[in-house]
């Protein structure tokens, strides 16, 4: 049976160019390059300068992404930013970069999951994708993270760091089969009970200030590594797929240690998973993107390739998507 399938025709990403080094950061916080590594995997982050909004991040994200799937800003009618560092409280994100790409006049609007962000975003685009109301979307993860930090904390400003990916997403005539190219399957989640334990302690409608980010980690740990396995096999039994039929597994790069715990968990190949995190630490929405195209650019992830996505985050959110490239 014919389907219209969303699939992801172009890959790009941005990092600012100022790298904070682990050794930086010890320079204002009471921490090292080994605590660091041993317990994040962390190396380094990139730090957007004080006039690049995230919009700019996302802008040059997504044009790099247009690039790759050989389209033109006038051929966009869809883009979906998840951020939660948004250049101002409104307009959208996503409207300032329709702005600055010179896309026409068409749809526009962020999503806000935290870290689960991208994921979420990729469902919404497929909601229009396959229902013939976009042709040519961009979903986008862009995010400045560095400015939410509080940093005199040092069990959260090591963690954290600025950086953008994107998507082009485009409708593609499939068999209804899982060898289609394009979302396959996907698994999205919330706890609101759990908003305490990763948090902004500020608001334009709490405190009226940006505010920064508080988090209880070893408890965030403990839950992103069960959350995060039981949205994997949800979105592959949605897809039709088997977890170990995957060829690559593209989590939210936060930390090695729940890298592991997941694929440890779930049996997982190591080898079939792709950790950049050493290299930009937590990008939240921005950081499946990122991963996934370094991979490509690497030369590990081939068109054709079953992708795992996956990610847990603030409210708490989480969810998996399976896609084929
Ligand atoms: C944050 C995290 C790395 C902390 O590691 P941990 O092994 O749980 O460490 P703990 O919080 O138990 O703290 C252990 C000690 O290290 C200290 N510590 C915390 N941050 C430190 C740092 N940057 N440098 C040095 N010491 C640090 C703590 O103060 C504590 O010291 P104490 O025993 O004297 O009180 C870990 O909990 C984690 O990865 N959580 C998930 C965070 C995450 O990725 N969230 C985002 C999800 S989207």
């Amino acid at each position: 049976m014919s389907v219209i399938r969303s699939a992801v025709t172009g890959v790009g990403s941005y990092l600012p160019e100022q790298i904070v080094t682990n050794d930086d950061l010890s320079k204002i916080v009471d921490t090292s390059d080994e605590w660091i590594i041993e317990r994040t995997g962390i190396r380094q982050r990139h730090k957007a300068r004080d006039d690049q909004p995230t919009s700019d991040l996302a802008t040059e994200a997504a044009r790099r992404a247009l690039v790759d799937a050989g389209r033109d800003p006038s051929e966009v009618d869809l883009i979906v930013v998840a951020t939660t560092t948004p250049d101002m409280t409104f307009p959208a994100t996503a409207s300032i970069v329709q702005r600055k790409l010179g896309a026409p006049t068409c749809i526009a609007f962020d999503v806000q999951a935290v870290c689960s962000g991208f994921v979420y975003a990729l469902s919404v685009a497929d909601g229009f994708v396959a229902r013939g109301h976009a042709k040519c979307a961009l979903v986008i993860g862009a995010e400045e993270m560095t400015r939410l930090m509080d940093w005199t904390d040092r069990t959260t400003c090591v963690l954290f760091g600025d950086g953008a990916g994107a998507f082009v997403v485009e409708p593609r005539e499939g068999q209804g089969t899982t060898a289609d190219q394009g979302v396959l399957g996907f698994a999205l989640r919330s706890d609101g009970t759990k908003t305490d334990l990763l948090y902004v302690d500020g608001g334009p409608s709490s405190t009226g200030t940006v505010g920064h980010l508080r988090m209880a980690g070893n408890q965030v740990f403990r839950h992103a590594v069960v959350n995060i396995a039981e949205a994997i096999t949800a979105a592959c039994d949605k897809a039709g797929v088997s977890v170990p039929e995957v060829d690559w597994f593209v989590p939210h790069q936060a930390n090695q240690r729940i890298i592991k715990g997941v694929g440890d968990r779930l049996g997982l190949d190591e080898e079939k998973v792709i950790s950049t995190v050493s290299m930009h630490a937590n990008t939240s929405a921005a950081s499946i993107p990122l991963a996934m195209d370094a991979a490509i650019q690497d030369g590990r992830i081939k068109r054709g390739d079953l992708i795992l996505l996956e990610a847990m985050g603030g409210g708490l959110t989480w969810g998996a998507c399976a896609f084929r490239f």
